[in-house]
């Protein structure tokens, strides 16, 4: 029994190559694969997360922890891209640690991609039920939101006492989107187009007109004193110093998720070994940009103990109306980009989701179910819809803070195995063809796995024992049913 069975590039590279009937479409290109990238990239991460980890954890620091998070993420992106390139198969990092690492590592990140897309999933659709509250308050009137009980999960109160039931809102878009989705991704691809570009005009828009609203007082001092802090989940821990911007680097790291799920969509793209590359780096260097600017507007128009209390949720949305008198206008337009551009996200994050389980279900790792085409739309329904309640059962019961961070959590492991794999695929398989090198091998797949280590480090000890139960059960799925089945023999 050999744990470490490799499976060989040249099958890898033999699957990409099958077109017809039972494979997926090819039809991408490095346009597409950008605005598939921003529109995965640009989400909750920015509009609901910024203020999260500023309130709980760095203050007006978080623009700091945006500068650490890109940073790992850059590291990450260059061995992600060599990867994509030599590797231009639907599957992302699960794929690359088949033929890296070896079966029971493939299966490890295979196993902790789901907390990336399927939570990363509830994590966007629990957001965009924030904003839709506030789109009703809006549009319709303060009366009109959705009950506190009915949008929140059971584990969280309202300041006035009432207990969530659960979060029904988030669940209706997961079903919405699913369906889209089943229908096939060259439509998902155009409505994403127009999303993303919506998306980016509120991003430069907040960051235009806020920045004349910036009160220097609230970036004094821009890295708060170390303190301890109760969050609204009810759990202390320290709050600022470089600490608590190490930790908000690892919460906000959230939104810059995304820029790899652009590689699980080799096996659809056109010329995939120029494009991944083009694809992953170009979506990063875009958002990183729009990012620090968007979080120092963001903590600098309002000082980040308001995200303690009233402006706990819909951030931006809150911002204007507080602090930029006669900007009512913007903050309605945002609320309605904001909510299209969410969809994006959970929709691109559930593809991912979808895509992953469709490699490994093909290697026998989970049943072949997850494999299975829609004989008209050629997409893997059936994994589509039984994600759509795993994914939906957290979105409706669990609270967004929790599945914002084991999201953070599970992907940023994942970005060290992916990192080291670089050093290893290099000493393996030194001959094969790279049309795109990650450069200064060892030393940026070293720091890529730094910087996250040091992010996974800050999520704290509740988020290690989440990461680490999960990676038990897969261990337990691992042994009894995925060795068993497959198709590679140890
Ligand atoms: N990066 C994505 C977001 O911010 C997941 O929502």
């Amino acid at each position: 029994m050999n744990l470490f069975v490799r499976k060989p590039l040249s099958a890898l590279l033999e699957e990409a190559r099958e077109e017809g009937q039972g494979t997926l479409k090819r039809h991408l290109g490095p346009g597409n694969l950008i605005l598939l990238g921003i529109g995965a990239i640009i989400g909750a991460g920015l509009f609901v997360r910024t203020a999260a980890a500023a309130a709980d954890h760095a203050g007006a620091g978080v623009t700091i922890s945006f500068v650490i998070a890109a940073v790992g993420c850059a590291f990450a992106g260059l061995c992600y891209a060599e990867f994509a390139s030599m590797i231009p198969i639907s599957g992302s990092a699960y794929t690359y640690s088949y033929a890296t690492m070896g079966q029971f590592i493939a299966w490890i990140i295979g196993w902790d991609l789901v907390l990336e897309y399927a939570l990363g999933a509830a994590t966007v659709s629990i957001a965009w039920a924030e904003y839709l509250n506030k789109l009703l308050a809006q549009f319709i009137g303060p009366d009109w939101v959705i009950p506190y009980s009915w949008c929140h999960s059971p584990f969280q109160v309202s300041e006035m006492g009432e207990r969530g039931i659960m979060n029904a809102p988030a669940l209706i878009i997961l079903i919405i989107l699913t369906l889209i989705l089943i229908r096939g991704i060259r439509e998902s691809a155009i409505v994403n187009g127009i999303i993303v570009a919506v998306k980016v005009v509120i991003v430069l828009l907040f960051i235009a007109l806020g920045w004349s609203f910036i009160n220097p007082a609230n970036h004094d001092p821009l890295i708060p004193p170390v303190s301890e802090y109760t969050n609204s989940l009810g759990i202390t821990h320290s709050f600022g110093g470089w600490g608590g911007i190490l930790s908000g680097a690892g919460v906000v790291f959230f939104a810059f998720i995304g820029f790899d799920a652009v590689s699980t969509a080799a096996q659809e793209t056109v010329n995939p070994k120029r494009t991944m590359p083009i694809g992953i780096l170009g979506s990063l260097a875009v958002c990183t940009v729009l990012y620090i600017l968007f979080s120092y507007v963001l903590t600098g128009v309002a000082p980040y103990t308001d995200f303690r209390s009233a402006g706990l949720e819909a951030s931006v949305t809150y911002a204007i109306e507080q602090y930029m008198t006669g900007y009512g206008w913007l903050a309605r337009f945002i609320t309605v980009a904001i909510l299209f551009g969410f969809s994006s996200v959970i929709l691109v994050m559930l593809l991912g989701q979808s895509r992953v389980f469709y490699s490994m279900s093909r290697d026998g790792l989970v049943p072949g179910f997850f494999s299975v085409l829609h004989p008209r739309y050629r997409t893997p329904y059936k994994s589509n819809v039984l994600f759509l309640f795993f994914v939906g059962l957290f979105a409706a019961f669990v609270p967004g803070d929790v599945v914002g961070d084991m999201t953070s959590i599970g992907t940023l492991f994942a970005f060290v195995l992916v990192s080291l794999g670089v050093i290893l695929m290099r000493r393996s398989d030194p001959d094969a063809t790279r049309p795109f090198r990650t450069p200064l091998v060892p030393l940026v797949p070293i720091l890529g796995a730094l910087f996250c280590g040091a992010m996974i480090f800050g999520l704290g000890v509740e988020n290690w024992s989440r990461l680490l139960a999960w990676l038990a059960i897969g261990l337990v799925i691992y042994f009894v049913y995925s060795q068993k089945h497959a198709k590679i023999k140890g």
